[in-house]
């Protein structure tokens, strides 16, 4: 029984060191693409945390694949104007997208305590 078990309880082990290594490379690349996304200047238009403002929409959280999300950063024809490789490397873009994915969702508005009275009865 014993022995039955063991092999379950290092491959879970090994697993779990597994991605605790890809969780934290993801997040040495999203740490560096803060610094990336500022000096890019992708938030002159979308913010500072990719919130969007005046002149660009919302990125932080995209939908987009890195692959639509690179397409459409290098090739765009319309307002925004298209961020070549040569201005934008691809591993600069790499961290970029990591750095959008991983910006805290904001809270619910109805777990807000200022606005419970809103969303009582
Ligand atoms: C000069 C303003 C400006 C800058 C700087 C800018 N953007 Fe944009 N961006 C826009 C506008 C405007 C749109 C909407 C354009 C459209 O739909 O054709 C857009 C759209 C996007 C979209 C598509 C969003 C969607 O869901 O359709 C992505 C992704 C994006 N931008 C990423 C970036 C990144 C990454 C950078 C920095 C490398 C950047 N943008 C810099 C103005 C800007």
């Amino acid at each position: 029984m014993h022995r039955k078990t063991l092999p379950g309880f290092v491959s879970a082990l090994l697993a779990s060191l597994f991605f605790a290594g890809a969780a934290q490379a993801a997040d040495a690349a999203a740490e560096d693409g803060a610094a990336v996304y500022s000096r890019s200047g992708c938030w002159g238009c979308h913010a500072y945390l990719g919130q969007g403002g005046r002149d660009g929409p919302q990125i932080a959280h995209t939908a987009l694949s890195y692959e639509a999300f690179s397409t459409f950063v290098r090739n765009s024809t319309g307002d925004m104007p298209p961020f070549t490789a040569r201005i934008v490397p691809d591993a600069d873009l790499e961290k970029i997208y990591a750095y959008l994915q991983s910006i805290p969702e904001p809270p619910a508005p109805e777990t807000l305590p200022l606005l419970q009275d809103v969303f009582s009865d």
